[in-house]
């Protein structure tokens, strides 16, 4: 593949507001008037002649593509190879597909690197491995492949950040998978932005896309995840790929989760579980196992609820800290869930559990660095709060799950059947549950208590 450059292709300053164009940058947009939207990209020259509202008349001699019936498109198999880490093939939609190209975002420090260099060198027994390095020395990446004790003989290793040298070398020895470890730090020398701006790593990541296009190798794209400042956060690359992961996990805490945020190949929202070990990251089979880590005593303020992450149910722990307030406006903290969601929940508590909690500060957790993203966990976070308040605890044989509605009912959630098994399988006795997601005839292994309201509910337990 030639890199493409010179006259066929020219920087512009592209608004990424109204899309004015210009060959110079300026703070403000003419076209628009927006203050610092004008961003470098390269873009390709339009053919000579062929204005873009010319006619359809097509190219010279090109008979023009003819649009067929989707149901008589010939489906190919898609072709995927195992990682060999199980956790990472099930957010991966069960293996990497040759061709496409994979965005690893997370914060710096979360264990991105580590989690690559395990894979590729796995995968380096029968495939051919290239990884570019940009943010840390040859040295010292092999230096911690030699401590986590990897076979990594036939990992080719390269420390470049030039996109055109890149390619020229990933072209030239054409590995099955290449990875650029971190797209921040990779420039392509027809932009004059520094490395790591958006108008950088949306053209390096575009042209290293296309390689894994064109060529069928498997691409791993790392990106930090920063707030807005001098570098470019991944999200600028996320409809540009083909899968998005997210490594996330407390800093605190020696659990990680990956995370399927966009998956062409696959489902999204599925979650993959590793323990960060002296050796490198070890899979965790039985997450829900991590996600409940009572005490031997009840506690008040903890109820232990079911979610689903993607694929699979979680058991998972969920805090909750009422005391009165000295402070005009209570506090509520939210950790692991939408802050929003908490104010909601707290509101139809007091209007329809008629919980007096308006004074009082309020500070929720989920335990293990999860993030609650679904509507099933209202149920446990209002009677944690209510535990927490009323300083009574919740037995630990139970669990619970619903959502709950503006006027106070609860309502059913996906799989309810599902999640009540999970918990049944993991010693838990007795369950409170939406009425609708409790089916008559079917034994789901504990005592399922249906509950239609959020009073019921809290007269329950
Ligand atoms: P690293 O993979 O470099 O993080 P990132 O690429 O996301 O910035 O990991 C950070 C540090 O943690 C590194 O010094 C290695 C160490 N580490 C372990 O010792 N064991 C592990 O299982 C992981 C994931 C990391
Ligand atoms: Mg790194």
């Amino acid at each position: 593949m030639a890199v493409a450059r010179g006259k066929d292709r020219r920087t512009v300053y592209r608004c990424t507001e109204c899309g004015h164009a210009q060959s110079k940058w300026a703070g403000q947009c003419p076209g628009c008037g927006l203050w610092n939207s004008l961003v470098e990209s390269v873009e390709d020259r339009a053919p000579p002649g062929a204005s873009r509202f010319s006619g359809y008349a097509g190219a010279a001699g090109q008979a023009d593509p003819e649009p067929v019936s989707l149901a008589t498109v010939e489906v190919e198999a898609i072709q995927r190879n195992p990682s060999g880490l199980e956790e990472f093939d099930r957010v991966l939609g069960g293996g990497l597909v040759p061709g496409s190209a994979v965005l690893i975002g997370g914060d710096p420090g979360i264990g991105k690197s580590t989690l690559l260099l395990q894979t590729v060198a796995a995968l380096s027994r029968s495939q051919q491995v290239l990884y570019l390095t940009g943010e840390e020395s040859i040295s010292q990446v092999s230096l911690r492949a030699r401590r986590l004790g990897l076979p990594c003989e036939t990992v080719q290793i390269l420390a470049a950040t030039e996109l055109e040298r890149i390619l020229r070398t990933a072209d030239r020895l054409r590995p099955d998978y290449l990875v650029v470890d971190s797209i921040q730090t990779v420039y392509s020398e027809l932009l004059q932005s520094a490395p790591g701006s958006v108008a950088q790593v949306r053209e390096c990541a575009a042209q290293l896309v296309r390689f894994a296009k064109q060529t069928g190798t498997t691409v791993f794209l790392v990106g930090h995840v920063t707030k807005e400042g001098a570098l470019a956060g991944p999200r600028v690359l996320e409809h540009m790929v083909d899968t998005v992961l997210y490594f996330e996990g407390d800093s605190g805490s020696r659990f990680r989760v990956i995370r399927a945020f966009k998956n062409r190949f696959g489902a999204v929202n599925e979650l993959g579980v590793f323990a960060m070990t002296e050796t490198g990251l070890k899979e965790v089979r039985n997450p829900s196992a991590i996600f409940l880590s009572r005490g031997d005593e009840d506690a008040p303020g903890s109820v232990v609820m079911v979610m689903r992450e993607g694929s699979r149910p979680l058991l998972v722990e969920v805090q909750a800290l009422v005391d009165e307030s000295h402070l005009p406006t209570p506090r509520r903290v939210a950790v692991g869930m939408d802050g929003n969601r908490l104010a909601m929940l707290l509101a139809i508590l007091h209007r329809h559990g008629g919980v007096p909690i308006l004074n009082q500060d309020v500070f929720v957790n989920l335990v293990g660095g999860l993030r609650l993203s679904e509507t099933a966990g209202d149920l446990a976070v209002v009677l944690a709060i209510v535990s927490s308040f009323r300083d009574r605890p919740i037995p630990r044989d139970w669990v619970v799950f619903g959502e709950l509605g503006l006027n106070g009912e609860v309502r059913p959630v996906q799989s309810g059947e599902e999640r009540l098994r999970e918990a049944a399988k993991h010693g838990f006795r007795h369950a409170l549950a939406p009425a609708r997601n409790i089916l008559r005839g079917h034994d789901p292994g504990l005592e399922a208590m249906p509950v239609k309201t959020l009073r019921e509910a809290i007269a329950a337990l």
